[in-house]
């Protein structure tokens, strides 16, 4: 019997013979069934795995009903596993890719702890639009089949629970800001909402963030700690997953072990915006979005400059103003942000960050009247011993893609919610 209780790729091999009092419907036993077996860890006798157990006693606690069973031995499709999330984890590529999740959730606490930063949990209902880009779930307790109207024939929110219009949060950067001004190094990890109706295989409607926030800390001390944390959480995988990557890489990309491993020992690259854009219209390339300096890179150009142009990580920093959020530090060109993306291979963007403004006139120039009001209280930040402080998003699910060679994000986390789809 190959038994598998989830904490390792291959599982245990248990030998169960007809001294068993219930060998008779042991053997009529099919894939999925759920065991608790009793007996002696001896080393193997066969080849493959060095240990086995000889069964004194094998319990039979849930059977599985044969070919009915969706989960067959024969390899399925990441579509087709899909639409049974509820028990895709047992399969083996499920089962590497949430093993190996885990690992670098605790690597990322640590990482952050080991150098005394402070977790903090920033709130997932909120009033501000914190990216600006308004893309947010609405939260609200009225009745949608009759809401309230002010005179004027808006949605009265003054009778909504909060007395005001709220939202899922898109980033808990603007709360970081605040601890960061009275605790100095702090992050966050918590779940992150966006209602973008992109069905790309790099976007999730609820994802997970890390954000650190620092103060006293500028963009190109940024690019030191990022590197120095993305080749940690790569070292902590490729030390303690062994197995999983192995089999990853079998199943799904060749060059996956071989291309992590490059990159612990390789600098990452740094280009500006500018020198991108140049990059790009010199490459040759037709990109089906054409580039200009001013323009958002698309996934086509990020990828051909890491993947193509560089062949690894890629710091892309000072990005024009106009296509970056109003809490971006102001370069003194005046054209452009102090901002961070970081891109890799085969995922294009994974971290996005930026040192910040924290002089208040230049940023009030960002921020329109109406922003002003809402921002009352990050505006105070600045006002009341404002420093040089500096910060940035890490997309937990585009890690997990780029460290498990997983093509699509709704493989790398539990239950994705993506446009038309929350059934699980
Ligand atoms: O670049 P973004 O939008 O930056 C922020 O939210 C900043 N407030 C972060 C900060 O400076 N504290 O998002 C950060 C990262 C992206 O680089 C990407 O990895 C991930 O979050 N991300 C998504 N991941 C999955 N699905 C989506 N819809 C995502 N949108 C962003
Ligand atoms: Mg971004």
């Amino acid at each position: 019997i190959q038994l598998n209780d989830g904490s390792n790729l291959s599982g245990l091999q248990v030998i169960a013979d007809e001294k068993l009092e219930n060998y008779e419907e042991i053997s009529k036993l099919s894939t999925g069934a759920a065991l608790e077996v009793w007996g002696t860890l001896v080393e193997s006798q066969g080849r493959g795995q060095d240990f086995e157990v000889q069964s004194e006693q094998v319990l039979i606690r849930g059977t599985a009903p044969g070919e009915e069973y969706p989960l067959q031995k024969k390899g399925h499709t990441l579509e087709f596993l899909r639409d049974i999330a509820h028990l895709r984890p047992r399969t083996n590529t499920l089962g590497a890719v949430f093993r190996i999740r885990n690992t670098l959730s605790q690597a990322i606490h640590r990482f952050f702890q080991d150098r005394g930063f402070l977790y903090v949990h920033t709130p997932i209902i909120t009033a501000n639009d914190a990216e600006g880009a308004g893309e947010m779930f609405h939260v609200t307790s009225l009745d949608l089949e009759q809401l309230p109207k002010t005179k004027a024939g808006k949605v009265d929110y003054d009778q909504d629970f909060f007395g005001t219009d709220v939202s899922l949060t898109v980033s808990g950067q603007l709360g970081a800001e605040g601890f960061a001004l009275a605790f100095t190094n702090v992050y966050t990890f918590g779940p992150t909402f966006r209602a973008e109706n992109s069905n790309t295989a790099r976007h999730l409607a609820e994802f997970w963030m890390i954000e650190p926030e620092m103060a006293f800390m500028d963009l190109q001390g940024m690019l030191v700690l990022t590197e120095e944390f993305l080749r940690e959480l790569l070292k902590e995988c490729l030390d303690r997953h062994e197995e999983d990557l192995a089999f990853l890489q079998k199943m799904y990309d060749q060059e996956l072990i071989s291309g992590l491993k490059h990159i612990c020992d390789t600098p990452f690259e740094t280009l500006t915006y500018t020198e991108a854009v140049k990059i790009l219209e010199n490459s040759g390339k037709s990109f089906e979005f054409p580039v200009e300096w001013g323009c958002d890179l698309q996934s086509e150009h990020e990828r051909y400059l890491s993947e193509v142009h560089v062949g690894g990580p890629l710091n892309l920093i000072d990005y024009p103003k106009d296509i970056k959020a109003f809490y971006m530090r102001l370069n003194d060109d005046e054209k452009t942000v102090a901002a961070m993306d970081v891109l890799v291979p085969g995922v294009g963007e994974i971290i996005g960050g930026s040192q910040r403004e924290e002089r208040l006139d230049v940023l009030d120039e960002r921020m329109d009247a109406h922003l002003k009001e809402e921002l009352w209280w990050y505006r105070d930040l600045r006002r009341y011993g404002t420093v040089p402080h500096a910060g940035f998003g890490l997309g937990f699910e585009r890690l997990v893609l780029y460290l498990t060679g997983m093509e699509n994000i709704r493989d790398a986390i539990p239950f994705p919610r993506v446009p038309n789809n929350a059934a699980f």
